[in-house]
């Protein structure tokens, strides 16, 4: 089958190089033909390296350049199968592009990779909305194994497996969720960040310590605070405050002020030099408290809002608890999935340190998924095997 893919750039590129890897002819369409001779120079030299590094054949690696095209037309997509649209964040521009591919193709299938929009949104724009669907993949799309997959309401059926098997067979582990903000990771990692934020704000730790307390006594890859300074804390508070916003203001995702003030003052993180931490050679930053004891309490804070993010997932459908696990740990690294955690923690454990945080902030950011309370009082654990 061919792909098409819409949008050259960070996402686009990656995308059409999995699919050229798989033997796919990809046709990879971009406005801008700086961005197009970039996508073919950077893919030369990946696959220079990865001959280099013997992890490809010389042969596999012409194989994967030749099998990309490169165009500014979209009426170059005319005899793909499938399309993967990975072009600006902005419903109105998606729109367009989609209604415009859906007169060039026939029986193909329209699929974005959206962040943030609602699927249903993008094939209402469409005649054919069963043909469209999300599917998400994880920065950097060569190397990160997940790929959410999205069917909207108008989804069909045929749609729905058809991507699924075309995108496990580029062996990337695939989730299906449902069509809701954030689809799994960008909905459970909320409280990584937010919570890490709110024990900074109410001064229990600085950043340092709060990073060294989910590296070292968790076991967390990278700190939340490192985590954002990588991101880049702009794109990091759009990400909160746009799942804050498709949520109807739900307090348990709101937005922090100390990352918005961040952003404001240009403390973006890697990118500007400054973020919560300070880069380049002759930079000075804060050792962490090394106390064991409350790097524990702060881990478990942290973890246990986490827990709740994934437990109320399930109780919502959003996907199966296998799934949700399967999705932190292949598309964020989390060291264990958090549904797995909560049964070696004992949901019971889990449960009350969310309710004494309840009780003792009386905030709805800290009530405990109702499916977490059935099953302690069944004395249930999740299935996640
Ligand atoms: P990017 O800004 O690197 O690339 C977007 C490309 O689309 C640009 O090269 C631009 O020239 C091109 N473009 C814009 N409008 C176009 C149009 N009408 N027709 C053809 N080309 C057009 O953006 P990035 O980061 O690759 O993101 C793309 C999509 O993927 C967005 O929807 C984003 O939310 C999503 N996404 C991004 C992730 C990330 O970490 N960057 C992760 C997962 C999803």
């Amino acid at each position: 089958m061919k792909v098409g893919v819409l949008g050259a750039g960070t996402m686009g590129a990656g995308i059409a190089q999995v699919a050229a890897q798989n033997g796919h002819k990809v046709v990879l369409v971009d406005l801008n033909s700086g961005i197009l001779e970039n996508a073919r120079t950077q893919l030369r030299k990946i696959m220079d390296r990865l001959v280099e590094k013997g992890r490809i054949t010389g042969e596999e690696a012409e194989n994967t350049i030749t099998n990309v095209t490169y165009s500014e037309d979209i009426h170059d997509f005319k005899d793909c199968g499938i399309i993967i649209e990975a072009i600006i964040e902005d419903l109105e521009i998606k729109s367009q592009a989609f209604k415009q591919i859906e007169q060039i193709t026939t029986n193909c299938i329209l699929a974005s990779n959206t962040s943030s929009l609602s699927i249903a949104s993008i094939g209402a724009s469409v005649e054919n909305p069963a043909m469209v669907i999300g599917v998400h993949f994880f920065n950097p799309a060569p190397l990160m194994k997940l790929v959410e997959i999205i069917p909207a309401v108008q989804t069909s059926e045929e749609t729905l497996n058809q991507t699924k098997s075309l995108i496990d067979s580029w062996k990337k582990t695939t989730v299906v969720c449902k069509d809701t903000p954030g689809f799994i990771v960008n909905r459970v990692a909320r409280p990584f960040y937010g919570e890490a934020l709110r024990i900074y704000e109410e001064g229990i730790a600085d950043f340092a310590t709060i990073d060294w307390a989910m590296t070292e006594v968790g076991g967390f890859r990278m700190g939340p605070f490192t985590l954002m300074d990588y991101i880049g804390n702009d794109v990091n508070y759009t990400v909160t405050e746009t799942v804050f916003k498709a949520f109807y203001y739900d307090p348990r995702y709101k937005p922090s002020f100390t990352q918005k003030r961040h952003s404001e003052a240009g403390y973006l993180g890697r990118k500007s030099g400054r973020g919560y931490y300070f880069y380049g050679d002759d930079a000075v930053n804060a050792e962490p408290s090394k106390d064991l004891l409350l790097g524990e309490q702060i881990f478990e804070r942290i973890l246990v809002m986490l827990i709740n993010e994934a437990v109320d997932a399930v109780f919502l459908n959003i996907a199966s608890a296998k799934e949700i696990d399967l999705a932190m740990t292949n598309g964020v690294n989390y060291p264990k999935g958090l549904l797995k955690w909560a049964n070696e923690l004992g949901l019971d454990h889990v449960l009350n340190k969310l309710q004494a945080m309840f009780d003792e902030y009386g905030e709805d950011r800290y009530r405990p998924s109702p499916l977490l309370r059935r099953m302690v009082a069944k004395g249930e654990i999740f299935n996640v095997s």
